[in-house]
């Protein structure tokens, strides 16, 4: 059996007093790329919070597992010290801090970040404040280079290739790639060897011609509802849209996509 990075159990999550996140239950093993679609506002963005630990997000019921260690109840900081990290979908402008500044707290490993930087195209946004100003794109890359830099183990991508032109989506695509790959890393204190896992939010599916991804889910108002092949899902939604999940969600069924229909419960 392969060793698990996440598993979410059962999870309800209430944000803003609304509950979200109604009775997911998924995981990701070490290693493997899983892509999460739905349509606006079924609670993509609030499932990636949630793991990641933002506070405003209550976990009214359910656990989050990060290598089979319960951090349901961590703080942020804590999830992000263990290897947990995330790109915003829109990224926030911090001001009074550079993002050269932040690239050094959070740099953990042998990266060299003037060169990954100029490699990201942002080698001129070093000195100026984190996404202040930055066009979308630029943010886009901004959160990727910080990732690069921070070497989490699992990888929460939220609509990382949205707004981004044709040519930055095949750089920002390769430097993700890069990101999730499996590497064989020497920890001083564990000397073990480490790969990664992430989970990807994408409603275009351009993401996929770059990055590997291994299954994906669809939501459909705060539930998991259809699963499989990433190419084979984006096929039926961009042909079908969300219409046959949402089907799904009224029958309270799963469906594979090879139309085998599971009770959810
Ligand atoms: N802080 C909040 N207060 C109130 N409602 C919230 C809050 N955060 C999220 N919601 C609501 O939860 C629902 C899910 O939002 P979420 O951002 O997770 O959607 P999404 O699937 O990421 O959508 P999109 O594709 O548009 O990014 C929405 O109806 C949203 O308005
Ligand atoms: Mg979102």
């Amino acid at each position: 059996m392969s060793e698990i990075m996440l598993a979410v159990d059962d999870l309800w999550v209430e944000v803003g007093g609304k509950i979200v996140i109604k009775g997911i239950s998924f995981e990701i093993p070490v290693g493997k790329t899983h892509i999460l679609f739905g349509p606006n506002g079924s609670g993509k963005s609030t499932l990636l919070r949630t793991i990641m630990g933002f506070s405003a997000y209550k976990i009214i019921k359910g656990k989050i597992f990060f290598r089979e260690n319960d951090i349901t109840k961590l703080p942020l900081a804590e999830r992000a010290k263990l290897g947990i990290g995330i790109s915003f979908q829109e990224a926030p402008a911090i001001t009074g801090v550079k993002l050269n500044q932040l690239l050094q707290i959070l740099k953990n490993n042998g990266a060299d970040i003037e060169e990954m930087a100029t490699n990201l195209k942002m080698e001129n946004h070093l000195m100026r404040d984190i996404n202040a100003g930055f066009s979308g794109g630029e943010k886009k890359r901004s959160e990727i280079l910080q990732l690069i830099i921070q070497n989490p183990n699992l990888v929460l991508l939220d609509e990382p290739e949205s707004g981004v032109d044709i040519g930055n989506i095949e750089l920002l695509g390769k430097y993700i790639d890069k990101l999730l790959q499996k590497e064989v890393h020497h920890n001083e204190m564990l000397g073990n060897i480490r790969s990664k896992s992430g989970l990807i939010i994408t409603h275009t599916g351009h993401i996929l011609n770059y990055v590997p991804a291994d299954k994906s889910y669809v939501i459909i108002n705060g539930k998991l509802v259809c699963k499989g092949n990433p190419s084979e899902v984006l096929e039926q939604i961009s042909n079908n849209g969300f219409g046959h999940c949402e089907e799904c969600f009224r029958r309270e069924v799963i469906k594979d996509f090879k139309g085998i229909c599971y009770e959810t419960k």
